[in-house]
């Protein structure tokens, strides 16, 4: 996800703010760029460019030969991961306001954006990028009166959304400001300069005095000063914390894996997922990505899902939310056979394309046919600008920030509450009442709680992943929408742990693969809380039948499960629709604690790439 690095000092703020950025290229990014002030008060420096730090250094090099022997005291830094906008050098931050007087470097999404660039472009501003940010460096410069923290406290009051924003002026050559709002901004307090990042790992090489802003704070700092207040211009004061964590595990946010971080940013990214799209009182949820008004919804007759692997696995509970929520006729393939069997796509279609890279060679293939033979094509993807993206035409990201580790998790349960809303506003054009779409809305807001509590299970799991890690064989079983998370189960154990493990409906065990079924052979049965449960606590009995030890995935307080399983990971309850998000997030834990326990390269297993651009 995007970076911030600012600094304020006597020193040249260039290599200290290039450092800090190489420190933050963990968190992904698609491009980068600095703006830099001298002490004279001189018009500012820009210089950004799509792509890697690397290649910024080489533009700042060419617009800053070594001849050129000024000391650029001022300055801030962005690695940006695009949200609205292709990356591209214009789309890159800092953005300058129309004077060129101000440069702003955002984290985070501004919801309203659109309504504040309509309402400048009226009053005379023009816009350079396609991204929300730049709004952010106008408004500055239009409620600028002299005083630099008050113009951005007047900004701050306008913005809705989420931002972690730092401004510098040519007009105050020895102040940043910064500010906070759901996007986390932090504050070294070194000996006679200050540095400010969005991530402690650009700033614990100069200092371990870190001050943390809250939301809603804004920061004034020179080289030997810190003032801190709210947008209401209250001043507050927030508690310096020493850090004593070493720079190689920030980097990993302090986890052993980037797997094991996305895995507990889940609550973040489905909250980023949901974040300004659940209209509550209209029971329905606002995608404006999708470019489709009510009565083009309407007017869809059928739709098919195309995706690979995990995304394949989210598109399979996608199916049944169409079928189960909207009432509409739905089918999916894999991405290939998509493509390979020439498929039947009439003019009301609508082809919902999922990749979290949005690159998979068999997915891009399924979206150019469904185009060829005249489908509507909706993408569903995480990375702003990917080619799914933009050749679907329209669709609805995920928000959920890079997903590093090559096993997909954040994706999968941020995939499933974008396709949860997508049933949901196609069902209320047609049959799903307003109070039941309330309801529905009401349980998918949860689902970050639902999912904290979930990760708050992780040490029973890593005890039952100390029982089975040893294991050779494992099944998934499930009914409904627990058969395409017995699925997804299955997958995360087999590639990050290279355990052989098959997910299968749980009433197809007995038509032969039970014969596979032993004491050495653990089944993962998934019986939350829902109409199903009865039958698959049969399919258990059949396994403890043929010896083999069931680890049951149930609602809490569930006993009849617990007295008949040797383990049990308890969820708490939740709408029997949503009950992939929470189950799968389980298995998510007990596969990478398998994997952990037994020595696998987690982040990068063997045979394996993040995105699979081959067809
Ligand atoms: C899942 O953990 C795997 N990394 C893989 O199956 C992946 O889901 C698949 O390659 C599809 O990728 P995409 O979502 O980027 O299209
Ligand atoms: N929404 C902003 C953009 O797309 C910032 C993205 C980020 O957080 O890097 O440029």
């Amino acid at each position: 996800m995007c970076g911030i690095v600012g600094y304020v000092g006597p020193r040249n703020s260039i290599n200290i703010i290039v450092s800090g950025l190489h420190r933050l290229e963990y968190r992904g990014y698609d491009s980068a760029g600095i703006a830099l002030c001298l002490k004279n008060n001189e018009k500012l420096v820009l210089v950004k460019t799509p792509g890697k730090i690397s290649d910024l250094e080489t533009a700042i090099s060419k617009a800053l030969p070594v001849k050129d022997n000024r000391t650029f005291t001022l300055g801030i830094g962005h690695t940006r991961w695009a949200t609205h906008g292709v990356p591209n050098q214009v789309n890159a931050h800092p953005h300058l306001s129309r004077s060129g007087e101000f440069a702003i470097v955002h984290n985070g999404i501004i919801e309203n954006y659109a309504d504040l660039k309509s309402r400048l472009i009226k009053q005379g501003y023009t816009f350079k990028s396609d991204t929300d940010s730049e709004v952010i460096a106008h408004l500055i410069e239009q409620c600028y009166e002299g005083n630099l923290k008050g113009a951005v406290a007047a900004t701050m009051e306008r913005l809705e959304g989420t931002y972690g924003i730092a401004v510098i002026s040519s007009k105050h050559p020895d102040t940043i400001v910064a500010a906070r709002k759901g996007s986390p901004i932090a504050v070294g307090i070194c000996d006679g300069e200050t540095i400010i990042a969005s991530d402690i790992s650009a700033i614990i090489n100069y200092t371990k005095q870190v001050i943390f802003l809250n939301d809603g704070d804004i920061i004034t700092a020179t080289a030997s000063n810190i003032d801190i207040s709210s947008v209401k211009n209250i001043p507050v004061s927030r508690e310096m914390t020493h850090i004593d964590w070493d720079i190689r595990d920030i980097e990993k946010g302090g986890y052993e894996h980037f797997m094991l971080k996305e895995i507990h940013e889940q609550p973040l990214t489905i909250a980023n997922a949901i974040r300004g799209r659940l209209m509550e009182a209209e029971g329905t949820a606002k995608l404006s990505g999708m470019q489709m008004d009510p009565r083009e919804m309407a007017r869809i007759d059928r739709i098919a899902i195309a995706a690979c692997g995990t995304s394949y696995h989210a598109g399979m509970v996608g199916k049944y939310y169409f079928e189960d929520i909207a009432g509409m006729s739905s089918e999916i393939q894999q991405a290939a056979e998509f493509r390979d069997r020439n498929p039947i796509i009439q003019r009301d279609t609508c082809l919902v394309a999922i990749s979290q890279s949005g690159e998979t060679a068999d997915t891009l293939a399924a979206v150019r046919e469904a185009h060829q033979k005249g489908a509507t094509v909706l993408g569903i993807c995480n990375v702003v600008g990917s080619t799914i993206a933009r050749e679907a035409g329209c669709g609805v990201y995920l928000h959920a920030g890079p997903e590093i580790g090559v096993a997909s998790t954040k994706a999968f349960t941020s995939q499933v509450s974008v396709l949860a809303m997508l049933a949901i506003a196609f069902a209320r054009t047609r049959r799903l009442s307003v109070n039941a779409g309330r309801e529905m809305i009401h349980q998918l807001s949860v689902m970050p709680k639902i999912a904290e509590q979930v990760i708050a299970q992780e040490s029973i799991i890593i005890k039952i992943a100390e029982k089975y890690a040893g294991s050779r064989d494992f099944f998934y079983i499930g009914r409904g929408y627990m058969y395409p998370a017995a699925l997804e189960g299955a997958l995360k154990l087999k590639e990050i742990s290279y355990i052989h493990a098959e997910g299968y409906h749980a009433s197809e065990l007995k038509h032969g693969p039970i014969a596979l079924l032993e004491k050495n052979v653990p089944v993962v049965a998934l019986v939350p809380n829902v109409p199903a449960k009865i039958k698959t606590m049969g399919n258990i009995q059949e396994c403890k039948a043929r010896n083999a030890p069931v680890i049951a995935i149930a609602t809490e307080g569930d006993n009849d499960v617990r007295s008949l399983c040797d383990d049990v990971i308890f969820i708490p309850p939740c709408d029997e629709f949503l009950t992939p998000i929470p189950v799968t997030i389980a298995e998510q834990l007990l596969a990478y604690h398998i994997a952990r326990i037994r020595g696998c390269p987690i982040d990068q297993p063997r045979n394996l790439a993040k995105s699979v651009t081959v067809e």
